[in-house]
């Protein structure tokens, strides 16, 4: 059976880091607030001058050299993200002249804090059904600064810029059962209002909301309960329908949003501490790059060991939410 694994994995994040303290000196709010409520510390923020495609391009640079491929070897380039550099061309298309690259298909996926796990399942569904391809960069790259309300103190602590990418690879290997095993995305369209940021549009926006001008805007506590409840179903129904069990896995790569959404999580789930990997106290809930950014810090700390169960959750507006159940190469 063909099997497509994940055979690099690269992240980048801008330099500048933007601390609890220094949110104390732009909006009415305490760092011990924000780490009670969020876990956060501090997030890596953009210059103005800094891109979606910058930090999307440095990603795939990086994963690229893990996978021990040039982007010569690439035939399809999909990026997740919100925060594009232009409402078109698609990001994927200006990471592709970064990267040097040419002639490679290239589109965007918007599925906000899922988009990665979304974006993932397409780039698998690729390989899977085109014989023809062998590589493709999947990468989760995202400027929330660049759509943070800077003067509302319950969004701008939440989110950071960043990027994250991986190779993904049909394998060959016959003495291995590695590969991504299985990925379940789903969303609730009749949920979008919770979680939204909208764009000027001379025909106005739908529902009457674009008085409230073009930022993030969101009802944190339904958010809040959504989120649990959907990352809990979403992760039971793709271990269950795989004949697993939490047992099974070695490492829970959560979105990494809010501390207290990654405890609930675990608490029903019974997901033991050590399994669940977070790095959202330096990072920030940087939307589609939260997931890829982790898988690679998991990496690095040596929370994921060759042949691990891996089972990332994802959750975002829309809503959308999502996880995937990976098999360690
Ligand atoms: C945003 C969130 C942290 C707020 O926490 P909460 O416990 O729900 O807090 P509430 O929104 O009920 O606000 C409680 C109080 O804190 C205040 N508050 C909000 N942000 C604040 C801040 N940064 N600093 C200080 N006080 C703040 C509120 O104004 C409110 O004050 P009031 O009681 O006087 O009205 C929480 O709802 C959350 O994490 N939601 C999900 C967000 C998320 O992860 N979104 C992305 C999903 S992909």
């Amino acid at each position: 059976m063909e099997r497509v694994i994940i055979r690099g994995v690269g992240s980048y994040v801008p330099e500048c880091i933007l601390s609890n303290a220094d949110l104390e000196g732009m909006v009415d709010t305490t760092g011990e607030w924000i780490v009670t409520r969020t876990g956060i510390e501090s997030r890596r923020i953009c210059l103005d001058t800094e891109m979606a495609s910058d930090l999307g391009c440095e990603a795939a640079r990086r994963a690229l050299e893990n996978a021990n491929i040039s982007v010569c070897d690439v035939d399809l380039i999909v990026v997740a993200t919100v925060t594009p550099d232009m409402r078109f061309p698609a990001t994927a298309c200006i990471v592709q002249e970064k990267l040097g690259g040419t002639d490679i298909p290239c589109f965007d996926v918007n599925a906000v804090c899922s988009g990665f796990i979304y974006a993932l399942d397409v780039a698998r569904n690729f390989l899977l059904n085109n014989s023809k391809m062998k590589n493709v960069l999947v990468i989760g790259t995202e400027k929330m600064s660049s759509i943070v309300d800077w003067e509302d103190r319950s969004t701008c602590v939440l989110f950071g810029d960043g990027a994250g990418a991986v190779v993904l690879s049909r394998d060959t290997d016959e003495n291995s059962d590695a590969g991504i095993l299985d990925v379940l995305i789903g969303a609730d369209g009749n949920l979008w209002r919770l979680l939204r940021c909208p764009i000027q549009s001379p025909g106005g926006n739908v529902g009457n909301i674009s008085e409230e001008g073009y930022f993030i805007k969101m009802e944190g506590r339904e958010v809040f309960k959504e989120a649990i409840k959907r990352m809990c179903s979403v992760a039971e129904d793709v271990l269950q329908r795989n004949n697993l069990t939490i047992d099974d896995v070695a490492c829970v790569i959560p979105h990494q949003a809010n501390m207290r959404i990654i405890s609930a999580i675990a608490d029903r789930l019974k997901i033991p501490k050590e399994k669940m990997f977070v790095n959202l106290q330096h990072t920030g809930n940087t939307s589609a790059a939260s997931i890829p950014i982790a898988i690679d810090e998991a990496l690095q700390n040596g929370k994921i060991q060759p042949d691990d169960l891996v089972l990332t959750i994802a959750f975002g507006g829309g809503m959308t939410w999502g996880a995937a159940l990976i098999h360690w190469k």
